[in-house]
């Protein structure tokens, strides 16, 4: 049984609101979903760049990354995707209370997964942005293998063959990477983001980025 902790989690001395003010704008995470191989961390590299070139603090959390360090004591059965997406969460939440726009790529295949993962952060904080493109195209792409491997039966549970995934119901962004090019999806993420973002005077430009 689980011990009981008899812990409570003390205001830091600098919160949130000042880290943000330090940063000259405010702060949140940008949770991309969706298959493996629709554009994710293609996206995700590209619209930290474009951000950062703005001088937004960014920092990026990508799926292979943490999956060889932080989390690879985790597989992908249904629990271990679950921990997976509750560790990312926690940690992108320690991010956003430094004040830094967080970008998250990993599948998160499951609804209640990123609902949890949505319900740690303040309203406004979590954009859910629907990396959306039909499997059929994923397959052909085809970047690791993985699909091709996935049907030989090498690989067990790969989503959207043997394991599900369930698409967000109300994304505040939904993109497809099939139909729309790289730059038109990160310029659409983008724009929301720095509205969501800038605040005060000389806050980060909408416009386009100079650096
Ligand atoms: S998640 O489902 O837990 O969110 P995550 O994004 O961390 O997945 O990892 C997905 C990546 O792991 C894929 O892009 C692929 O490279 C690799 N992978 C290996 N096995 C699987 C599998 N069974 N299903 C999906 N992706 C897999």
């Amino acid at each position: 049984m689980k011990q009981e902790m008899h812990l409570t989690a003390p205001p830091t001395a600098v919160e949130k609101a000042r880290h943000r003010e330090q940063m000259g704008h405010s702060s949140c995470v940008i949770w991309l979903t969706g298959l493996s191989g629709a554009g994710k961390s293609t996206l995700a590299n590209a619209l930290e760049e474009d951000l950062f070139a703005r001088g937004i603090h960014t920092y990026l959390l990508d799926g292979d990354r943490v999956r060889t360090g932080l989390n690879k004591d985790l597989g992908f059965a249904a629990k271990d995707r679950e921990e997976n997406i509750r560790r990312i969460a926690e940690v992108a939440k320690l991010f956003v209370d430094a004040g830094v726009v967080t970008v998250v790529a990993f599948i998160s295949p499951f609804r209640a997964d990123r609902d949890r993962a949505r319900a740690l952060f303040a309203d406004g904080e979590f954009v859910e942005v629907f990396v959306d493109c039909p499997i059929e195209v994923c397959a052909q792409r085809d970047p690791k293998g993985l699909y091709r491997k996935a049907r030989e039966g090498v690989i067990a549970e790969f989503t959207g063959i043997t394991s599900p995934y369930e698409p967000p119901l109300s994304s505040e962004v939904h993109l497809r990477t099939d139909r729309q090019p790289l730059e038109a999806c990160v310029a659409t993420v983008a724009q929301y983001i720095l509205r969501r973002v800038a605040h005060g005077s000389g806050a980060p430009s909408v416009e386009g980025a100079d650096g």
